[in-house]
């Protein structure tokens, strides 16, 4: 979208990241999660949270589903609309990670252009793309909201894996799967993103 502010300026404060991110030991930064409905983005997204918190650590998660019940309830499920979805999400969780936040967002995100515009708002490596890679045989089986039924029988149109596109990240920080049929538990897949998070000197 082109910008149709004009005359504006910049105004900085004397409390900024640096000074919040003392406060709360930890480095402000998004995790990421994109996959497929019904990859259990949400319940990463939670477990990942709870685990955190409970070692001191301030998050918050923004879920595409709770979202488009406010902020992006104008947005349909049309390639620009989802595009214009992760856009406003992107700006949302540049604001929480400069608020010092490990800013969880739990969005399909199908494009990879939509996620990499979202990369490239924030400071280098402070992006942290979580892949859940679970296959839509596994998604479908699963259907936790009778979604996939739906879509199947031609109820819902642009359905995501079914009659709409998901691209998968080429390159990202994190990618979960299932081993031998076996999908992890949310703890483990919570487990795994903390891992790289103390690796890379995010929580203090
Ligand atoms: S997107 O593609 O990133 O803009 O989608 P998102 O904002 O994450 O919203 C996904 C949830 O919306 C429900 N839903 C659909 N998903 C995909 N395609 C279509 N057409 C659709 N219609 C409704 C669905 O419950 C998604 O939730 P999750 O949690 O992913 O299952």
């Amino acid at each position: 979208t082109v910008g149709k502010s004009t005359n504006i300026l910049w105004h900085d404060c004397p409390i900024g990241q640096h000074e919040r991110q003392k406060l709360l030991n930890q480095k402000g930064c998004v995790v990421w999660i994109t996959g497929l409905s019904g990859s259990g983005k949400s319940t990463l997204a939670c477990a990942l949270s709870r685990e955190l918190h409970s070692r001191g650590h301030l998050t918050y998660v923004l879920d595409g589903d709770n979202l488009r019940h406010g902020l992006n309830r104008d947005l349909s499920f049309e390639a620009e609309d989802r595009a214009e979805n992760i856009r406003r999400v992107g700006e949302v969780t540049k604001l929480f990670a400069d608020a010092g936040l490990i800013c969880i967002a739990c969005l399909i995100s199908p494009f990879r252009s939509d996620r990499n515009a979202c990369r490239s708002l924030l400071p280098n490596s402070t992006f942290i793309e979580v892949f859940l890679n679970i296959p839509l045989e596994i998604c479908e089986a699963r259907d936790p909201k009778g979604l996939y039924k739906l879509a199947r029988a031609g109820k819902i149109k642009g359905f995501t894996g079914i009659d709409d596109p998901y691209e998968p990240p080429s390159d990202c920080e994190i990618v979960i799967q299932c081993k031998d049929g076996n999908c992890p538990a949310p703890k483990s897949m919570a487990d795994q993103v903390i891992s790289y998070l103390e690796a890379n000197s995010f929580l203090q």
